[in-house]
């Protein structure tokens, strides 16, 4: 045995990357991939809120994430309805990963962070700053643009882009 090794180097670092993901974005996969290369297993937790209107069912937005995330071993989809302190618990995570874009994110992320801090201390968050190519886009500008038929091939993972596609096209009249 080394003369460094103590039960913190066995520890198996488990992260939570929570958030909506309507639809998940290249800024979010650009976190996933990243993060994912920090931890021993990331867990990509979909919030299922029941007050929000989203455009994907929580399975869609996980069978998406499940998609666009399958090279990645160490990463799991999973969705919540809890508090994220009392989930995070539940799956023995450690630290939340957040990724920050912009000064405006921070404020928001901050109170965030000092909530679920207040509620748990012994669960960290850790921010990672979003790829400055990715620094504008959010899941409702894709959506705006998506809405539209506008391009969104450099915004999100192309099978994003065909289900968006599929929600915006209007079906098909019978034409017989
Ligand atoms: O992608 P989003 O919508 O910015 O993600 C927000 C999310 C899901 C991380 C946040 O709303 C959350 O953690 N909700 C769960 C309820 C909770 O624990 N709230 C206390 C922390 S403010």
């Amino acid at each position: 045995m080394s003369p460094r090794s103590n039960n913190h180097e066995h520890e198996h670092r488990i992260a939570v990357y929570p958030g909506s993901f309507d639809p998940v974005t290249f800024g979010h996969l650009d976190i996933i991939r990243r993060a994912a290369k920090q931890f021993d297993q990331l867990i990509v937790a979909v919030l299922n809120n029941t007050s929000k209107s989203p455009l994907f069912s929580v399975d869609e937005r996980k069978k998406l994430l499940a998609d666009v995330t399958r090279d990645l071993p160490n990463v799991e989809i999973d969705s919540f309805r809890d508090l994220l302190v009392r989930y995070m618990r539940s799956r023995q995570a450690q630290v939340i990963v957040r990724g920050i874009r912009s000064v405006t994110d921070f404020e928001y992320e901050l109170q965030m962070a000092s909530t679920n801090r207040q509620l748990d201390e012994g669960i960290e968050t850790v921010f990672m700053m979003t790829n400055p190519k990715y620094s504008y886009l959010s899941s409702s500008i894709v959506k705006e643009i998506a809405k539209f038929n506008g391009p969104v091939q450099d915004l999100v993972p192309p099978a994003v882009e065909a289900e968006l596609q599929r929600k915006y096209t209007p079906p098909k009249e019978n034409s017989n």
